[in-house]
């Protein structure tokens, strides 16, 4: 057969330099000494950064001894080959050199040393290289100024001097601040959002801001999120460019996350593609087998584009394919980043595909019953003893096909009638029709009008539910959004004649899914499938009400006014998000009175954790609130008040001394409108092994992305 002259592979870098992008690389030298190596750099990269050896600790590991012959090397490299060089990085927290860091340096030594580093270096390198990254890392995660030996003597004037600095060595240069975890809008991208805004208006040359990308193959990633921090930087007249891409794999991963990992770096590469402001596109290394993430995250490997063979891996192919499209004109990606648009409230689940028609627990995702609708203002869940369970859909072709799991101390089911049975209730809902089905345990669904065939088994004990509807105006659910609900009603009184108590959903609100309303969406793609613009039903927010007092602690009788809600949802675990009631557990209520916020978080845990350094590990509770565009983060480690942080009035966060309750007051600007709703959330974070947290709880479902203010849920005043 004779191969058509475009299946011949174009590498990158003459792709993206026709849509006037660098796709860059970093290394070191040594690995130049591979020469399968040397070839992938020369043959797919226009830019490169140097992995290391242009640290601090490398160029001047003697005060005033500068050491040129390794970077030399790679920008010698680099310019043979026609690739443009970006310098990194000149001040920075780490790989600084011991004499620098073991002394006590007055203000007035540090600048000096500040001043002359910078300079020698940028000097150096006048005319070969033409992006520096001036300033590395200074900011930590809840967008204070991170306490670095620079920062600790020079106050954050530090920031502004390098710069300064840099531009008088090499006016033509380039000039980058670099940071990570940046690239959504979260508060250290706030933080850093606002800095570089003060130093433009102060005249400071700073041209450009890069954001790492260091990221994990099921990690949250946003573009919508990513692309309104890209437009407000560009807005201040920055260049912008990713500067670290990887994306990591568990060691434990197959095939699929290969796939997410090539889906991320691809939005990267479309939003790249897309903003012209976005110049250069830089992985972290060229190969798996020279990465640095293995020796940095424990049980972690296989961030690149290329394995360790230099074979191409799926996201080779998804940046090619970006790339190839905006060359020959189908490019027709777009990011949404209309708030109006991307915050209307939904609250989704997924349905994954399954392999057959068979159900399996590996492949869908998990979601508790969360809420008792039943309990009025009290919706929180019964005792765990009592009843409680989880369930999952997945759908093949055009069937929906689910599961539920439940635990009952008492099954009723010869009632005389059939709603006061314990039973499991699926509500779907298409377009303006929906469908009530009921499975009363140990029965097949009752038969009802539904356009299909439907199914309903239960084990021996009832505590196993299997079920599929088959929608036979479809062919492939695949891409489609439903209206879904599914409700799990227990009865434990008399046989005959009790009634119900608990009704359970993964939804809070009125219990009126049998009238078709408060509905969540069910998504058959995944997470960040296409939200469609007119909502399917709307769901239930959640409720502040005005208190008819100002509560003084947790214990105010006042609280019985207020709504209580669980917290069910573990974001942390995207395959399972419910939880062990007997590990991790809370609920929590919201009022208001005068302008002020009240509420209160009931926790129960069996191990509590808050000697971590990073305080996000700890067992905290976060609650997060979109003010207009500012998304206000606050956090309370167990046994402390609210961390420092920007917002602008009184914050008050007390706990009791078991850990097991927390008042909180926050002020608002001024009293609360009711019938006015605010996008927000609340999360209350469990660390069992002082490694990692094993749970963040939520009242939604979601991917763990509040923090850039996605996913956040409804809150209304009433
Ligand atoms: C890393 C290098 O890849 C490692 O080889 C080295 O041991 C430590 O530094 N953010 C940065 C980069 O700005 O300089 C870091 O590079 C990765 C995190």
């Amino acid at each position: 057969m004779i191969q058509s002259p475009s299946v011949i592979e174009v590498p990158l870098r003459f792709l993206a330099e026709k849509v006037g992008l660098a796709v860059g690389t970093a290394f070191e030298t040594r690995h130049l000494n591979d020469p399968e190596f040397r070839e992938t750099v020369a043959k797919e990269f226009s830019q490169i950064t140097p992995e290391n050896e242009m640290k601090f600790s490398y160029v001047q590991p003697e005060r005033g001894k500068f050491q040129f012959d390794k970077a030399d090397e790679i920008v010698k490299f680099a310019l043979d080959n026609e690739m443009v060089v970006k310098g990194h990085a000149l001040v920075w927290h780490i790989q600084n050199p011991n004499w620098l860091v073991e002394n006590e340096w007055s203000k007035q030594e540090l600048t000096e040393i500040l001043e002359n580093h910078i300079k020698t270096v940028v000097s150096h390198y006048k005319g070969k290289v033409k992006y520096w990254d001036v300033v590395n890392e200074a900011f930590d995660d809840n967008g204070g100024f991170r306490e670095t030996l620079w920062y600790n003597s020079l106050g954050e004037e530090y920031i502004e001097m390098a710069f300064r600095f840099a531009h008088e060595a090499d006016p033509d240069a380039i000039l980058f601040y670099n940071d990570y975890s940046t690239e959504g809008m979260n508060a250290k991208a706030n933080a850093v959002y606002r800095h570089v805004k003060k130093l433009v208006e102060k005249g400071v040359p700073i041209h450009g801001v890069g954001t790492q990308l260091h990221l994990n193959s099921d990690g949250p990633i946003s573009d919508v999120s990513i692309a309104r921090n890209i437009e407000r930087l560009s807005d201040l007249g920055m260049v912008m460019h990713f500067t670290e891409i990887d994306v990591r794999l568990r060691d434990t991963d197959g095939r699929s996350a290969l796939l997410d990992q090539a889906k991320r770096y691809e939005l990267l590469m479309k939003l790249a593609v897309f903003y012209p402001q976005v110049d250069v596109y830089t992985t972290w290394g060229v190969t798996d087998k020279y990465s640095w993430v293995p020796s940095w995250f424990q049980g972690y490997g296989r961030p690149l584009m290329f394995d360790e063979n230099y074979q191409p891996k799926p996201a080779y192919n998804a940046v090619h394919q970006v790339l190839e499209d905006a060359v020959d004109g189908s490019f027709n990606y777009k990011p949404a980043t209309d708030l109006s648009q991307v915050q209307r409230h939904v609250q989704v689940f997924n349905a994954k595909e399954l392999s057959t028609t068979k159900f399996d627990a590996k492949e869908v995702v998990y979601y508790p019953f969360a809420f008792n609708q039943l309990g009025g203002r009290n919706q929180t869940l019964p005792e765990s003893a009592d009843v409680n369970g989880k369930w999952a859909v997945g759908y093949h072709k055009n069937q929906l096909i689910g599961q539920v799991l439940r635990h009952d101390n008492k099954t009723i089911t010869n009632h005389k009638l059939a709603h006061e049975n314990d039973n499991v209730e699926v509500f779907i809902r298409i377009g303006d029709k929906f469908w009530q089905l009921r499975s009363i345990v140990g029965h097949d669904f009752s038969t009802i009008d539904f356009p299909g065939k439907v199914h309903g088994e239960w084990n021996e004990d009832g505590s196993i539910f299997e079920f599929v509807f088959e929608l036979d105006d479809y062919e492939d659910l695949v891409g489609e959004t439903i209206g879904f609900n599914i409700g799990m009603s227990d009865n434990d009184g008399q046989t005959n004649t009790g009634t119900r108590h608990a009704q359970l959903y993964p939804l809070a609100g009125s219990n009126i899914g049998w009238q078709g309303e408060e509905f969540g969406e069910l998504f058959m793609t995944g997470q960040n499938a296409v939200v469609t613009a007119i909502p399917i039903s709307l769901p239930p927010t959640f409720i502040a009400k005005s208190l008819t007092s100002k509560p003084e602690n947790a214990s105010s009788a006042v609280w019985q006014e207020g709504f209580h809600y669980s917290l069910a949802f573990n974001q942390l675990n995207q395959k399972d998000m419910s939880t062990s009631p007997q590990s991790i557990g809370g609920t929590w209520s919201l009022g208001h009175y005068d302008n002020w916020l009240y509420g209160v978080v009931n926790r129960n845990d069996d191990v509590t954790v808050t000697s971590m350094d990073e305080s996000y590990l700890n067992d905290n509770i976060e609650i997060f609130m979109q003010l207009g565009n500012e998304l206000v983060q606050l956090r309370t480690t167990v046994g402390r008040d609210f961390e420092k942080n920007r917002y602008p009035r009184q914050i008050k966060a007390n706990w009791n001394k078991e850990g097991t309750q927390m008042f909180f007051a926050i002020e608002l600007d001024k009293p609360v409108e009711v019938g006015k709703s605010i996008f927000w959330n609340i999360a209350m974070s469990d660390n069992d092994n002082r490694k990692e947290r094993s749970s963040q709880l939520y009242p939604v479902p979601g991917s763990n992305i509040s923090y850039l203010g996605e996913e956040l849920t409804k809150l209304t005043f009433e």
